[in-house]
């Protein structure tokens, strides 16, 4: 009998497409495919070169099937409890609560759920999102022949890698950033409580602060920005203490409206979380524990996939976390 090949997890940033697939292993799981191709287009380019190398990464890999995502920034993410019932009416139920929270019709949105417990109450994530963005995403993919097993959204993708992750501790606050070029995504959990933010501050607004004060061109100020962290700190600061604000205000959602417990640890993730200097100034201002997060710390990694993971691992936090709903 043959079995059924693992679909091809396809993460699409601002900066690069990243394709992975995981396979099960004696000791649990293990990198199978992965690769991370740079986008260097300017944004009116982007779609163009998006789907130029997606389909070049399809191909290589001789996928037919995939799983892909939406940025977090576009999807609206809710934790909803529910009283337990039989399976066959959360829908309905869901379906009121949903109308409940957007602020257009219902059937402007595609929306789905995720059940994360089921014991005095339903605990349920449940996602949102417009059908013109999942149009928009399902357009890079239109002439290929590729048969698309799940639409994710980053965050939930975030949300299952922390879950997989030897961080993760139930009865521990975590509260896990990734910032990427366009878009930074917070999470917060604890148990089966969780919060889901998206936030306006990442990589490309450092940059451009760095591009306005020293008035160079934007690509030179990227450059400056990766090369010399450490001292174009002080341009950056302005711009990270509103990135704190923006993490601080989640905090205290979480603190007093949500009122979920102290939060003891901050991971991060996303490729501006390698900014020299970034990790010990989020612990002084937010006073917690920050470290990196490492998506691959319970994932084998063979040794042809061992330098890209080691250079890159925090830029694949999404990736892998697309790639384990097909464990
Ligand atoms: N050493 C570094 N120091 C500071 N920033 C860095 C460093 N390395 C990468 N970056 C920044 O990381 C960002 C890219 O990260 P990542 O690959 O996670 O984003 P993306 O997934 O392409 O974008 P998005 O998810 O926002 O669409 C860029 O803004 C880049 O400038
Ligand atoms: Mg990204």
């Amino acid at each position: 009998m043959f079995k059924k090949k693992k679909a091809l997890a396809i993460d699409i940033g601002t900066t690069a497409i990243r394709g992975l697939s995981l396979a099960k292993t004696a000791r649990g799981a293990g990198i199978a495919s992965l690769s991370l191709s740079p986008i260097s287009a300017a944004s009116e380019e982007r779609e163009k070169a998006w789907k130029k190398t997606t389909w070049a990464l399809i191909k290589e890999a001789g996928a037919t099937h995939i799983i892909i995502s939406l940025p977090g920034r576009g999807v609206l993410v809710r934790f909803i409890s529910l009283p337990l019932v039989a399976s066959g009416k959360i829908e309905s139920m869901l379906q009121y609560e949903v109308q409940h929270q957007l602020p257009f019709p219902l059937d402007a949105v595609v929306w789905s759920y995720q059940i994360l417990s089921q014991e005095e109450k339903i605990n349920l994530l449940v996602g949102a999102v417009k059908k013109d963005l999942v149009n928009n995403l399902l357009n890079l993919f239109a002439d290929l022949r590729v048969e698309i097993d799940f639409i994710d959204s980053d965050t939930f993708a975030l949300l299952n890698v922390l879950r997989f992750s030897p961080e993760f501790e139930r009865d521990k606050t975590i509260a896990f950033l990734e910032i990427g070029a366009e878009s930074s995504n917070l999470l917060i959990c604890y148990n089966e409580q969780i919060l889901i933010r998206s936030l306006t501050i990442s990589g490309n607004a450092l940059t451009t602060a760095i591009e306005e004060v020293s008035k160079i061109e934007f690509s030179e100020a990227e450059e400056k920005k990766i090369k010399e962290g450490e001292t174009q700190f002080p341009l950056l600061s302005s711009v990270l203490e509103n990135l704190v604000t923006e993490i601080q205000n989640s905090i205290d959602y979480w603190r007093f409206t949500q009122k979920g417990p102290e939060i003891r640890k901050l991971l991060l993730a996303g490729g501006s979380s390698k900014l020299a200097g970034l990790s010990d100034f989020f612990a002084e201002k937010l006073r917690v524990e920050t470290t990196p997060f490492n998506p691959f710390a319970n994932i084998s990694c063979p040794s042809q996939f061992k330098e890209v993971v080691e250079k890159e691992s925090s830029r694949l936090a999404v990736a892998v976390g697309l790639a384990l709903r097909q464990l």
